[in-house]
């Protein structure tokens, strides 16, 4: 495990979800195509990841194309789908190639065929590895992972507790996010776990993703490290 000396003695989160947000206005900013800012943006991204599990982190769950992305004009559709069968897929490879299990969150079956028969032979690939895992948010949406749950405890006719809805859900055998970070400015969560963030801490950068680097998430980190998690129960309970 590297830690530097900013995380010397700091609780590591178990699982970190990442609204990766702030590409367009990146790229904007520069008078280049929103389509630059999403190369930067999933570049940084795979750094993130290698530096996240550098620091021990298990899982990282990272938000890559909303339900609502989907009525994003065809040609910035069309700009992502290709960046990740060109370039995100190989770094994807390469984060997996460390023993990490790779999973696609949402509805897959809206992307394009090849990029879903793609994500699938990823997951069966890395399906062995325990412990580490990248879950890919892409054509997802919280409120659509709900639906189809409900939809899936009314067709086994069986009464739903807390634990066994979880079970439904997109992220069924996976932790609950302890740290939400979002880059881009916006303080929100744009339909996004919105099951399993009950009780998670949010951070929010001002930095747009491409330009969010690993010291910024060591400092997220620092600052998830510092809240005092009570899970509903008093101070005097935890100590
Ligand atoms: C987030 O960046 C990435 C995706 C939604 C695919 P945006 O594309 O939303 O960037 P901004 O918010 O327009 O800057
Ligand atoms: C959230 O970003 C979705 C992803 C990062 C994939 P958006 O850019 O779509 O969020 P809003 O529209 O500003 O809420
Ligand atoms: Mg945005």
């Amino acid at each position: 495990m590297v830690r530097n000396k900013l995380l010397q003695g700091v609780t590591i989160p178990r699982h970190i979800a990442i609204i990766m947000d702030g590409n367009g206005r990146w790229a904007k900013k520069r008078m280049l195509p929103r389509s630059v800012g999403h190369k930067h943006g999933m570049d940084r991204m795979i750094g993130l990841m290698e530096h996240a599990f550098d620091l021990g982190v298990q899982y990282i769950t990272v938000y890559a194309l909303s339900t609502e992305n989907l009525k994003r004009p065809q040609e910035e559709l069309d700009g992502l789908f290709a960046l990740f069968r060109n370039n995100f897929r190989e770094g994807l490879g390469k984060v997996c190639a460390r023993g990490v299990r790779l999973r696609a969150l949402g509805d897959v079956s809206l992307l394009p065929e090849d990029i879903v028969e793609e994500l699938r032979m990823s997951e069966a690939e890395t399906a062995q590895y325990e412990g580490r895992g990248i879950n890919i948010a892409v054509c997802y949406g919280a409120r659509d992972e709900i639906v189809h749950a409900v939809n899936k405890a009314i067709e086994k006719g069986e009464k739903v507790t807390e634990d066994s809805f979880a079970d439904l859900l997109y992220t069924h055998d996976l932790p609950d996010p302890d740290l939400i970070i979002r880059t881009g400015k916006e303080v929100r969560l744009s339909n996004f776990l919105l099951y399993q963030a009950a009780y998670s801490e949010l951070y929010f950068s001002q930095k747009m993703f491409p330009e969010f680097s690993d010291k910024d998430l060591d400092k997220a980190i620092v600052d998830f490290s510092k809240r005092t998690r009570r899970f509903g129960k008093t101070d005097e309970q935890l100590s």
